[in-house]
C-alpha cells in the first residue's frame, strides 16, 4: 500500500483519475482533521450573507473572511458588476477563506429573496434608516443583505425585505464601509448566538463531509469520476 502525504497527493491531484484509488491512503495531521472538524460543526447553516451589487473586490474579500471566522460558509451575489467568478475576484486579503465561503451569484433578485425566505429565513436589508441592529433577534434564520458602495440596498430588496437594520453613527460621514458594516453586524449575531449556546454545540460531522474539507480537489475529481470517498480509519483517509 502507498501512502502519499496531503501534500503530496494534492500536488498530483491534477493527474489523479489515472492512479487506482485503492492503492492510496491519504494523511491529514490530526490537528488539521480537528481544525476542520470544529469550523465544521460551528457552522451558522441558518445563515446566509447577501451582498446586492456590492462590486468591489477589496470588500468582497475582506466580507467572505468575516463570514468565514463567524461560521457563515453561504454567500450569495446579486448583479454583481463584477464580471468573474468569485475565486477570481477574491484577493490576498481574503487570506483562504474563500476556500471555506460557498458563494454563488444570481441575477433574478426577486427570486433569490423569495427561495431565501422560502427557506425559513427572514430577508434582513441594512440601511440607514433601520433599526438599531443590537434591537434585532440574530439567533432566528435570517439572510443579511448588505448593498452597494455608493447606493447601498436596492429599492427591490427594500421592498421585499422583512426587516431593516442599522448601525447608529454619530460622525460626519453618513455610513460604514460595507465590510466594515459587515463585521459590526455579524458580530452581533455572533454574541447573540453564543449567549444561546449556538456556537458550544459540537454538532456531529461525517467522514464524508470532512473528507471533502479536508481534500477538496481530490473530492472533487472523485465526485467527477463518479468514485466513492475513502473512509476514515485512524486519521487516515483510507480506499478500500
Ligand atoms: C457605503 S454604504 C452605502 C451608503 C448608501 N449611501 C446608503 O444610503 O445605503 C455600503 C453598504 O454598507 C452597509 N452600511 C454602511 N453603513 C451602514 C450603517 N450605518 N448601518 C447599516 N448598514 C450600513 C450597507 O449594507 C450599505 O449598503
Amino acid at each position: 500500500m502507498n501512502l502519499c502525504s496531503t501534500h503530496e497527493l494534492q500536488s498530483v491531484a491534477g493527474g489523479y483519475p489515472a492512479l487506482t484509488p485503492r492503492h492510496w491512503t491519504m494523511r491529514v495531521s490530526a490537528d488539521r482533521l480537528s481544525r476542520i472538524r470544529r469550523c465544521l460543526s460551528m457552522r451558522q447553516e441558518d445563515v446566509c450573507v447577501v451582498l446586492d451589487g456590492t462590486r468591489y473586490p477589496h470588500n468582497i474579500s475582506a466580507v467572505v473572511r468575516t463570514c468565514d471566522a463567524v461560521g457563515i460558509a453561504d454567500l450569495r451575489f446579486i448583479n454583481t458588476t463584477v464580471d468573474t467568478k468569485v475565486s477570481t475576484l477574491l484577493n490576498s486579503a481574503a487570506r483562504g477563506s474563500d476556500k471555506w465561503v460557498r458563494a454563488e451569484t444570481f441575477n433574478d433578485r426577486a427570486k433569490l429573496l423569495t427561495d431565501l425566505k422560502n427557506e425559513g429565513k427572514k430577508v434582513v436589508a441594512t440601511r440607514m434608516d433601520g433599526m438599531d441592529f443590537r434591537e434585532y433577534d440574530w439567533t432566528e434564520p435570517f439572510a443579511l443583505v448588505l448593498g452597494e458602495e455608493t447606493n447601498g440596498v436596492s429599492r427591490e430588496t427594500t421592498d421585499m425585505a422583512d426587516a431593516a437594520v442599522s448601525i447608529p453613527m454619530y460622525g460626519m460621514v453618513e455610513s460604514f464601509n460595507v465590510s466594515v458594516a459587515n463585521g459590526i453586524l455579524l458580530y452581533e449575531m455572533h454574541r447573540q448566538r453564543q449567549l444561546k449556546g449556538m456556537y458550544d454545540e459540537m454538532k456531529h460531522i461525517d467522514d464524508q463531509l470532512l473528507f471533502e474539507h479536508a481534500l477538496p480537489k481530490v473530492a472533487q475529481i472523485l465526485r467527477e469520476s463518479g468514485r466513492k470517498y475513502p473512509k476514515l480509519v485512524d486519521g487516515e483517509f483510507l480506499f478500500e
